[in-house]
């Protein structure tokens, strides 16, 4: 628990994890102008309404959970608002919520006046230990996931595991399916913790260690140029799935955890069972297939017919490797259940 920082020269920032930090925005954030608070309506309000009574002038925009609302019409939702409510380039916006108010609060961030700043209040363990580190903002359009988007560094980060303790355990288990992505590719000693050891006991332990490894990854290659693109790990076969099947059938960690199975040596795959179903985590399910591989070749991975992907050889290790279509689809039976 402490401060960890993101170096990135002048688009640097903290991120405070300390029990009750929510209730500590008041100090740790620059609230003295208008605030706009951006949630979706599963957040409790009495964590928006923290940072409004904070507020010098606080505004409040909530939005209905779920993939499909992270969308061009939501952004314009909270655009206009700013517009509305008179917010200028001094301005910011603050999400207070999971992975989806963090990519929709950022990026609206990033085009309002040409970038505004934008605070993130991670209320969910997969915002915690992935999306609210490193700057990626989006939304969905065109049926791709994630498809319109900008790197849109916070200028704070404050992770307060008390809000994490008192969700439902699937969801729990859909943020360390993301948490356990970087301990198979990177991290052989914290992976081991998930095969063997007390992981909800050591959850603050695995939100710290998973945000520092992020850290690493995100100071080397911001951009997503090389590096960064391990943290797809599983997420081609993942996303394919996840926009294969109706709306919230399935979490994004839960879709995550399929999409790595494959992705893996036969040397290997076992243990990554064995630890995802510790989790609670799907390791088969029942999907179509021709769907799942029209969803893949619209992702963002994919160079003509050649997608690039993330294979783990051994535990802690990883491979890129620009597989065919085809090849990936030969892989889908794994998990087919
Ligand atoms: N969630 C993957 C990344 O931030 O690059």
């Amino acid at each position: 628990m402490g401060v960890i920082r993101i170096d990135l020269g002048k688009d640097s920032y903290d991120i405070v994890i300390r029990r009750g930090a929510l209730y500590d925005a008041g100090f740790e954030l620059d609230l003295d102008r208008k605030v706009l608070v951006v949630s979706d309506d599963g957040v409790p309000d009495e964590y928006g309404d923290v940072v409004m009574d904070a507020a010098r002038e606080g505004f409040r925009m909530v939005f209905r959970a779920g993939e499909a609302n992270k969308s061009i019409d939501t952004l314009n939702e909270i655009l206009t608002h700013m517009v509305r409510c008179g917010f200028d380039r001094h301005d910011c916006v603050v999400a207070v919520g999971g992975g989806i108010s963090g990519d929709m609060a950022g990026f609206a961030a990033s085009c309002y006046m040409r970038g505004i700043d934008f605070y993130n209040i991670p209320t969910t363990v997969l915002s915690q230990v992935d999306s609210s580190v490193g700057g990626k903002t989006a939304i969905n359009l065109g049926g791709v996931k994630n498809s319109v988007g900008a790197f849109h560094q916070p200028k704070k980060v404050l992770i307060d595991p008390d809000v994490v303790s008192t969700l439902p355990p699937r969801q729990v288990a859909n943020g360390l399916a993301e948490a356990l992505k970087m301990a198979f590719t990177f991290d052989a000693d914290l992976f081991s913790l998930f095969l063997e050891g007390d992981v909800i006991g050591n959850l603050d332990a695995i939100i710290e260690k998973s945000i520092l490894l992020k850290k690493v990854i995100v100071q080397l290659d911001e951009h997503e140029k090389g590096l960064r693109k391990v943290l797809n790990f599983g997420h081609t076969i993942g996303h394919g799935i996840e926009a294969s099947l109706p709306a919230g059938t399935l979490f994004h960690g839960e879709c995550v955890s399929l999409g790595m199975i494959p992705m893996c040596s036969e040397s290997v795959r076992p243990a990554l069972e064995k630890a995802l179903e510790r989790l609670g985590l799907p390791t088969r399910f029942s999907f179509d297939e021709d769907a799942v591989c029209e969803a893949i070749s619209h992702d963002k991975k994919s160079t003509g017919d050649r997608i690039s992907t993330v294979f783990v050889p051994e535990i802690g290790k990883y491979e890129f490797r620009d597989m065919g279509l085809n090849d990936i689809r030969a892989l889908l039976p794994l998990i087919q259940k």
